[in-house]
């Protein structure tokens, strides 16, 4: 831990909203809510069947939305960081979920999309969405049925706001990953970047990831969060 950090970027991934009930992605059988990440997570995938991706992506929209799901104390703990810490802070998830923001975040990039918008293929315009929506529903923009996508970032497909990223990535002088495989580029290489400027670099993980960060702990991360945190904020 260094001290009186100036500023922080953390980037989050499905580990974090594990404990609210989330599934992650990377599971041993390779699935993603039984289905092969091409059919449900590429252009390609809604190109061949369109219903199973519209379908694939309202069912999560809905557990999202169900009582069962709420953020935990990680989720709590980095929005309480990010009010209390005086320099700059900059959270990027992976997650398409709406925890962080509802735990009290505010600096927030989604830079792979978010469940509760979507996108007309037209104008590029994007909608917030709490209902079901499929081929038929009329975009409010064209007002025709057919042009509406989830607004989510498929393999193959540019993350969103990258210059913002990488702008904050290169000035950091702390960088902390939190329950994220390191499995997908970009974000695998985040910590890469940050080091160029010398920062540190944390890991927070159920288990090791095999990367090269300055540190790692392992853990649940409602426990080692809240933890972590504290003792960065007392640093400051
Ligand atoms: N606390 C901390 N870490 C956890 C917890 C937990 N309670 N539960 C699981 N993890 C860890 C797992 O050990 C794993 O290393 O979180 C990581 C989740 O990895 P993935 O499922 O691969 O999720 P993520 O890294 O966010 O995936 C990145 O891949 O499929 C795409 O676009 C999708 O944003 C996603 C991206």
């Amino acid at each position: 831990m260094i001290p009186s950090p100036k500023s922080i970027v953390v980037l989050t991934g499905a580990g974090i909203s594990a404990e609210s009930g989330i599934k992650t992605f990377r599971a041993a059988d390779g699935l993603w809510e039984n289905h092969p990440i091409d059919d449900v997570a590429t252009p390609e995938g809604f190109e061949r069947n369109p219903s199973l991706v519209y379908e694939f992506y309202n069912q999560r929209r809905r557990q999202l939305l169900s009582d069962q799901v709420k953020p935990n104390a990680a989720h709590s703990h980095l929005a309480k960081f990010e009010h209390e810490f005086p320099g700059q802070f900059l959270l990027v998830t992976q997650n398409v979920d709406n925890l962080h923001e509802r735990a009290g975040s505010q600096n927030l990039v989604h830079m792979h999309g978010e469940l509760l918008k979507m996108r007309c293929l037209n104008s590029q315009l994007v909608f917030d969405i709490a209902k079901d929506f499929d081929f038929d529903t009329h975009c409010r923009c064209c007002r025709s049925p057919g042009n509406l996508r989830p607004h989510i970032v498929w393999f193959g497909e540019m993350p969103f706001q990258m210059n913002k990223i990488n702008q904050a990535l290169e000035n950091c002088d702390v960088f902390v990953a939190i329950g994220t495989s390191g499995n997908v580029y970009p974000a695998s290489g985040f910590y890469q970047t940050a080091k160029i400027r010398r920062a540190h670099t944390t890991e927070l993980n159920l288990e090791r990831t095999g990367s090269g960060f300055d540190e790692c702990i392992i853990g649940s991360a409602s426990d080692i969060v809240p933890t972590y945190f504290e003792k960065l904020l007392n640093a400051c």
